[in-house]
């Protein structure tokens, strides 16, 4: 499919610049890491070789980190110059926007259109984020007795940052932002699917000129390079985004320094669809809740009620829909659907598909593989699923929407409740009580009414339950990134 003739809307396949580790402001080989291939999951092939970092290499870029925060020209920076580095950083994406853009769509196979998308996301984020760097601001304090008590807001210190493969710019930028506006110093470990944007925006940091030592990026295996990160005494916060088993674990190794953590997570969410919701709306925002990104979202909509009386021509609409989804080659822009990020996501989403089958649910479309070339899985939707099936439990990542039949108000409310995770819901209707109910009433970190995958850097994102701790976007993040201290004066 990856070799569709150019075609005028094709995106030109990018340059891979850099491949090594950055530590210290400089691109340098490992001391004792090795080299992780990266593929293009839409033909398989390896596009890139990438440096990988050992132990003793995660500990050089802590200690940089650490220079960096304590010493260096960072740690006697003007707040509001901080925020013109991120501004200038923010430029410099703007204006590297279409190579970013193809450069993410190769790497990790969501489509071009998509991958533009987020390349607008990152400069929202690194601009908002600028923008708050010299309006973090502490209190004064009315204590009792005669003294001065004020608070100071200051850097959390050294952070581990550990991203994922689904949004690998954006991630960056949704953890460097508010890292960076408050003072700490970062040292980014990307996912070993997708290392390559990341590198990128390395340079584009030395370009806009953070300070060596600032931002450091070290690639590898997360059991190795991530874990090195997460033990090392010298690191005050790790903020995590990923797997819930992976959570488990980096929140485990943790404990023994009482690092600061923040976990984004992953979700089931409910969508819910009320028979007096504007269908025509609702077929799309509940195509859109499972598809978007190939269904590698923690936010999907994967469990999507259907109230009993409009299911039928629901699931048949939303059938006819999938079947005509365009999914092949992501830097074709007239395509919808590119392939999974890996082999190893394939085979779990087929799995699941087979279990799907297995547990009694009805396929109502896709079920396959598509091709034989790259990672491509067909738009699958189960009708007449039901809560104890595993397809209405785990989280698939992948395109499969679990369509569960519902009746009433109280009954589907307790139903999108009972999961561990609560990332995000969405509800579908023109009743604003029922809405407004339903926003109140189900335990998630987002509710979107009427719409679904509406983020934007200005408001808190985070799940309630297993979906995480702590929130990432908007005032929240910032809550994260500094440390509270309360400084008391005795007057004469
Ligand atoms: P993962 O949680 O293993 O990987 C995420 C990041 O954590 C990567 O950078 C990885 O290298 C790192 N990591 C892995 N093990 C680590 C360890 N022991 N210590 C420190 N860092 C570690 O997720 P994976 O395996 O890529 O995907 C598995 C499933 O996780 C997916 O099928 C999906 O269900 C879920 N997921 C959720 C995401 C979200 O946005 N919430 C994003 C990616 C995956
Ligand atoms: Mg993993």
């Amino acid at each position: 499919m990856a070799s569709v003739i150019s075609s005028p809307t094709r995106a030109k396949p990018p340059a891979i610049s850099q491949t090594h580790l950055l530590i210290d402001g400089k691109w340098v080989l490992p001391t004792d890491g090795g080299t992780l291939d990266t593929v293009n999951p839409a033909t398989g092939a390896t596009i890139a070789t990438v440096f990988t970092a050992g132990k003793n290499d995660v500990d050089l870029a802590v200690k940089a980190a650490r220079r960096a925060l304590e010493s260096g020209p960072w740690s006697r920076m003007d707040a509001a110059d901080r925020g013109v580095l991120l501004f200038k950083l923010a430029d410099l994406v703007e204006k590297h926007r279409e190579e970013l853009a193809a450069l993410e769509s190769l790497n990790c196979g969501k489509t071009i259109v998509d991958s533009r998308g987020d390349m607008t996301g990152v400069v929202n984020t690194l601009r908002y984020y600028g923008g708050w760097a010299d309006k973090i601001e502490g209190r004064t304090v009315p204590v009792r007795g005669n003294f001065l008590s004020y608070t100071l807001r200051q850097p959390v210190g050294v952070v581990g940052q550990i991203i994922p493969w689904n949004f690998p710019l954006l991630m960056l930028a949704w953890k460097w932002g508010p890292a960076l506006a408050c003072g700490n110093t970062v040292i980014l470990k990307p996912a070993e699917q997708t290392p390559l944007t990341a590198l990128r925006l390395g340079e584009l940091a030395l370009e806009a000129g953070f300070p060596a030592g600032v931002v450091n990026i070290v690639n590898g295996l997360g059991e190795i390079t991530g874990d090195a990160l997460v033990r090392h005494t010298d690191v005050d916060k790790i903020a995590f985004t990923g797997h819930v088993e992976t959570a488990k674990i980096i929140q485990k190794a943790a404990a023994d320094t009482l690092k600061r953590t923040t976990f984004e997570l992953g979700g089931k969410s409910p969508n819910v669809i009320f028979a007096d919701a504007d269908l025509d709306q609702a077929v799309e925002g509940a195509f859109h809740a499972i598809y978007f990104h190939c269904g590698q979202c923690c936010t999907a909509g994967s469990r999507l009620f259907v109230q009993k009386k409009i299911h039928k021509e629901f699931v048949e609409r939303l059938a006819a829909r999938a079947k005509s989804r365009r999914v092949g080659d992501p830097l074709d822009a007239s395509t919808e659907q590119g392939p999974q990020v890996s082999q190893e996501q394939l085979e779990k989403i087929l799995h699941y598909v087979n279990l799907g089958t297995k547990e009694g649910a009805s396929l109502a479309a896709g079920g396959q593989r598509k091709g034989s070339e790259g990672y491509f899985v067909e738009p699958t939707i189960f009708d007449n699923v039901t809560d104890s099936m595993t397809i209405a439990k785990d989280e698939i990542f992948g395109p499969v929407v679990s369509v569960l039949p519902f009746e009433g108000f109280d009954e589907v409310v307790d139903r999108a409740n009972k999961t561990f995770y609560g990332l995000a819901a969405g509800v579908w209707t023109k009743d604003i009580d029922k809405a407004h109910n339903y926003a109140r009433a189900v335990k998630a970190g987002t509710i979107w009414v009427n719409c679904y995958h509406v983020v934007d850097t200005t408001t808190p994102f985070g799940g309630f339950k297993m979906s995480g701790q702590g929130r990432e976007n908007g005032e929240s993040a910032l809550e994260h990134y500094t440390e509270t201290k309360t400084v008391t004066v005795k007057l004469g």
